[in-house]
């Protein structure tokens, strides 16, 4: 069988990387792709919003999947698509990735079902978003309802701060329409986890437990990216945190969205707050993790295509996925920037020096070809991820790898997985 990738980061070289180990994959063709994914599959020049193009290819090379890797196709409707022409994809349709696309939906709906979350309000509205500002005090999270990048999120220290970060989203300054309307939170505290499934909208398959590093520096400083390294397992995740995410997260939304007419198939990403042993959640994404899904990957045992393949065919019932005990960490390098403007076009070096690493795998985030060199091409570049017999261990593995690579204003967290260690 031929599978078509949809999307050209990390997530994707990941997902490349794992379903061309598939005895059931004969190619892997990934649109638009990276020089990474370019050497396991073959790189289709469609950008990822060109639905009709993309529905095009996979009709006349006979694709029999197609996984969407990013959010932005997804909420467009390619499943919907897809469907419509009787070819088989991976993903939630239009009208279940709006768990992701819209924040105010996915609020309601964990409202509406009791999936435990922060108070909120939704406001179109200035003035009644300043009350509501005064009514919880900070600090306070506002939120733009939309899609945006990972960007649309501001943590409000002083009431004057959460007021303009309002009026910003409001006026259509900040993200456009993705601002028009906002969700406004109460400010949670704890710890926070990527709680990942599978489901066919009835049976639900929990991935192994997670955690990213969103912000730019060590330490969780500085602004949000999106996501500066990832680690699995995550040991913030408890037997009891995971029975808790399981029934009172992950259950609930996936039968709510049954409920409501949208049966939700696909990756669900439930990010959470924990805090002494307790579950809440920030938000849904509709799709795999980015860098998440690098080291979830390396650790899947299991052949992951019959598992893709029967979430498009609607029935998981029965399936179940093995992981290796390993643990992997993924440490993401970026240019010199991010998440600002940054600069591309550098020559990367050190690619094939980390690549005689055991257990170590490069995946291609941002990178280009020029002249015959891989130079960086976009704010995340790389996502140097490792195995080993502990997170410590895949920890050191993963900077032996980085400490091999380098180019002018590289920049990388060094504390990627440290919070694992701190709790043991
Ligand atoms: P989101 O895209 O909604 O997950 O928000 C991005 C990041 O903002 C999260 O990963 C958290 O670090 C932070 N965040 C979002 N909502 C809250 C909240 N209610 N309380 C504290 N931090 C939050
Ligand atoms: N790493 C966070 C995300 O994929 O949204």
């Amino acid at each position: 069988m031929k599978v078509l990738v949809v999307g050209g980061g990390g997530r994707e070289h990941a997902l490349v990387w794992k379903i061309a180990q598939s005895p059931l994959v004969t190619k892997v063709f990934c649109a638009p792709g990276n020089p990474g994914i370019g050497q396991l599959a073959e790189n289709v020049p469609i950008r990822m919003d060109e639905l009709d193009r993309l529905l095009d290819f996979a009709r006349s090379e006979g694709i029999g999947l197609t996984v969407v890797g990013p959010e932005q196709p997804l909420s467009m409707g390619i499943v919907d698509l897809f469907e419509e022409q009787g070819l088989k994809i991976f993903g939630p349709r239009k009208d279940a990735a709006i768990i992701e696309a819209s924040k105010a939906f996915s609020k309601d709906l964990m409202q509406k079902y009791c999936v435990p979350t922060a108070a909120y309000g939704v406001f179109t509205e200035v003035a009644p978003a300043e009350a509501f500002i005064d009514r919880t005090g900070v600090p306070i999270v506002v939120k733009a309802d939309g899609l945006a990048a990972g960007k649309g999120v501001i943590i409000a220290q002083t009431r004057q701060e959460a007021v303009a970060a309002v009026r910003d989203m409001l006026s259509g300054n900040a993200f456009g329409s993705a601002g028009a309307r906002v969700v406004i939170e109460e400010f949670l505290t704890g710890e926070e986890a990527s709680f990942l499934a599978i489901t066919d909208g009835t049976n639900i398959i929990p991935l192994a437990s997670a955690q990213d590093h969103k912000a730019i520096f060590d330490g969780d400083k500085g602004p949000n990216t999106g996501g500066m390294g990832a680690y699995s397992p995550a040991p913030v995740v408890t037997p009891a945190v995971h029975e808790q995410a399981m029934a009172l997260v992950l259950r609930r939304t996936v039968d709510g969205m049954a409920a409501e007419g949208r049966p939700y198939r696909g990756v669900l990403y439930a990010g959470l707050m924990i805090k002494e042993g307790r579950v809440r959640t920030l938000e849904f994404n509709a799709r795999f993790g980015d860098p998440e899904c690098q080291p979830l990957l390396m650790r899947m045992k299991s052949d992951i295509v019959p598992v893709l393949m029967a979430v498009a065919d609607g029935d998981l019932a029965g399936r179940s996925i093995e992981w290796h005990d390993k643990a992997a960490v993924c440490v993401v390098m970026a240019s010199e920037g991010y998440p600002g403007d940054y600069r591309t076009g550098d020559a990367i070096s050190g690619l094939d020096k980390a690549a005689e690493l055991d257990d170590v795998y490069v995946f291609h985030a941002g990178t280009a070809a020029k002249d015959g060199r891989c130079v960086t091409g976009g704010g995340r570049v790389l996502g140097v991820t490792a195995l080993g017999a502990t997170v410590r261990q895949a920890i050191e593995q993963a900077y032996r790898g980085v400490e091999r690579i380098t180019w002018p204003g590289v920049q990388y967290r060094r504390d990627i997985g440290k919070k694992a260690l701190n709790r043991r």
